[in-house]
C-alpha cells in the first residue's frame, strides 16, 4: 500500500492542484491532500472551507483523502506512514523554494522523500494568489478552478462587498 501526501495552503484549490492530485493518484494507492493549518499568511478561505472544497472537487479521484494538519509536515507524514510527499513544480521559479523545502524536510527526517510532479502545460501559469486577484477584480475564473471553488469564490466575494 503506497501512501503519498500532497500538502499545501490550497487557498483555494485550482485546476493545477487538481491535475497534480490526479497524476499523484495514479502513482499510489492513497493520496492525502493535506491543508497546512499553521501558516502565518491569512487566507480568504478558512481551513475547514478549504478542506470541504477539496473534498467536493476530488470526489471523482480514486484513493483521495482530504485532511488538515498542524505542526511540521515531517511529523504528519510520519503519523500517516506516508512513503512520499508530492509537490507540484510549475516553472523554474518554483524550483529554489521547493528544493530548499525538500532538503530541509529531509534534514528533519531521514525517511522523508519528496516527489515533484509537473501539471499539464495548460495549468502551468496558475496560482491561487492570481485566481483570487482576478476574482476580486470581477474577472472570470471558471476556467481556472473546479466548479465548487468557482461558486465558493463568488459567494465569498459577494459577502465581502454586497451590492
Ligand atoms: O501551498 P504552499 O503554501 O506552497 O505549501 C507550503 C507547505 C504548506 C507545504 C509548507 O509551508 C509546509 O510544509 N508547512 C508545514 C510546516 C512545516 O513543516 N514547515 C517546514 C517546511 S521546511
Amino acid at each position: 500500500m503506497r501512501t503519498a501526501i500532497y500538502p499545501g495552503s490550497f487557498d483555494p484549490l485550482h485546476n493545477g492542484h487538481l491535475d497534480v492530485i490526479e497524476r499523484g493518484a495514479r502513482l499510489c494507492d492513497k493520496i492525502i491532500v493535506a491543508v497546512a493549518r499553521n501558516l502565518s499568511k491569512e487566507g480568504l478561505f478558512s481551513f475547514d472551507e478549504r478542506v470541504e472544497l477539496i473534498r467536493e472537487a476530488t470526489w471523482h479521484v480514486k484513493g483521495v483523502e482530504v485532511a488538515s494538519f498542524d505542526g511540521l509536515l515531517v511529523d504528519f507524514a510520519a503519523r500517516e506512514k506516508a512513503d512520499a510527499v508530492i509537490r507540484g513544480l510549475r516553472a523554474i521559479s518554483d524550483f529554489e523554494y521547493e528544493f530548499q523545502m525538500a532538503l530541509m524536510n529531509r534534514e528533519l527526517s531521514d525517511e522523508f522523500e519528496t516527489i515533484f510532479l509537473m501539471p499539464s502545460q495548460e495549468h502551468i501559469f496558475l496560482s491561487s494568489r492570481m485566481v483570487k486577484e482576478i476574482a476580486k477584480l470581477e474577472g472570470k475564473v471558471d476556467r481556472f478552478v473546479p466548479p465548487p471553488v468557482a461558486g465558493a469564490l463568488a459567494r465569498k466575494l459577494q459577502q465581502a462587498s454586497p451590492s
